[in-house]
């Protein structure tokens, strides 16, 4: 049984639909950030496709966690971590076994780590070199993407309450099929909120799904709302939908933080996810945290989708927060597609290779 060193992290990240890998220093120092975008792959289909994604990640793992390492100068790493949940399972697979394999050669420890912690503490990594900016607790996270949309009570480092999540689709998810629609194209994220930027968002009102007395979201109800007004009209504007469209999403996603960060009476608040690279989001949500006395931040734009360096930096503050920092000694880390939140109280996602 050996302690960890986790002074270079190599990490791998498959869970949907980009093949990832970087090479983290002493938590803080990015050598590397490799990210392969299937993008290409599921664009014509508008969304992603679990059993191409799945060959994709196969295909591509190897050379991406080889270009990870010769970004990085080839170091040898001293532990290797990847996610094994949430995501989806064939992604899973191919992490777990590429990360199980680098961490046989290298006979280093292997670290599990949630890919929503990643996209959490993600939020920790400043715009110059090896720049931390450790998060302030107690926080309101809101984790946003294409698969999730999540409230939490964070306390400290791996000390979790989960307050909400989307009783259907997830806000990243609301955009693609808005998008899909509208004929934009995949991911839509981007393409409806640059359609957005030239429309008026009073032109149309979509609901705002607030669902009072509840931390949980519903994003399914303005997809419909968006494709009924599509079907009935018929000279539509495109940058009109978008704006109201975008403007129903990030009104609700916003005020039901900041009704968390007030109930709970926490003053911070961190946004992170692929969603949180969105203009308006950063925007309204900074305005009206402060208009509350509330501190609201977010994730770089550049690391706010899927990479591999927020599935290190996880990894770095949960091997310096385990309990014992020795590993178990265990046939496999198991993948888990539907990972729940869980506190960082045990050593379940350690294994010793060596
Ligand atoms: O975190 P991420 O890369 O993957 C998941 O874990 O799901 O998030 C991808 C999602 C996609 O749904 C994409 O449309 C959305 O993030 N997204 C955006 C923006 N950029 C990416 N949504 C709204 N506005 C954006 N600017
Ligand atoms: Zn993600």
């Amino acid at each position: 049984m050996r302690k960890i060193d986790p002074s270079i992290i190599l990490a791998i990240e498959t869970t949907c639909d980009e093949t990832a890998s970087a090479v983290l220093k002493n938590g803080a120092e990015v050598l590397s950030n490799v990210v392969y975008t299937q993008i290409d792959i599921h664009k014509q289909y508008a969304g992603v496709v679990p059993e191409l994604a799945s060959r994709a990640h196969a295909a591509k793992v190897a050379g991406v966690i080889a270009a990870a390492l010769k970004q990085a100068g080839n170091v040898k790493p001293t532990c290797i971590a990847f996610a094994n949940g949430p995501g989806l399972p064939g992604g899973l697979v191919v992490g777990a076994v590429a990360a199980r394999t680098a961490a046989s050669i290298y006979k280093v420890p292997l670290i599990g780590v949630n890919h929503l912690e990643g996209h959490l503490y993600a939020c920790e990594l400043g715009e110059s070199k090896s720049q931390i900016i450790p998060l302030d607790f107690p926080s309101i996270s809101l984790i946003v993407s294409g698969g999730h949309t999540e409230l939490w009570l964070v306390k400290g480092y791996g000390d979790y309450k989960l307050l909400g999540k989307t009783r259907d689709d997830a806000a990243g998810e609301a955009f693609d099929k808005v998008a899909k629609l509208l004929g934009l194209g995949y991911p839509g994220g981007p393409k409806v909120s640059k359609q957005a930027e030239l429309g008026d968002k009073d032109a149309i009102k979509f609901p705002r799904p607030l669902m009072p007395g509840t931390f949980e979201f519903s994003f399914s109800g303005i997809k419909t709302a968006v494709s009924y007004y599509l079907r009935d009209n018929k000279n539509i504007s495109a940058p009109d939908v978008c704006a109201a469209f975008e403007a129903a999403v990030v009104e609700t996603l916003v005020k039901k933080t900041i009704d968390a960060a007030k109930k709970f009476k926490v003053k911070n608040i961190a946004v992170g996810g692929g969603v949180a690279a969105n203009r308006l989001l950063r925007k309204m949500m900074t305005q009206k945290a402060k208009d509350v006395g509330l501190n609201a931040r977010f994730v770089l734009r550049t690391l706010s989708s899927d990479n591999a360096v927020m599935i290190a930096r996880a990894a770095y503050k949960k091997i310096n927060a385990a309990v014992k920092t020795k590993t178990n000694r265990r046939n496999a880390i198991p993948i888990r597609p539907d990972m729940a939140l869980k506190n960082w109280n045990n050593n379940d996602d350690f294994l010793d290779n060596a």
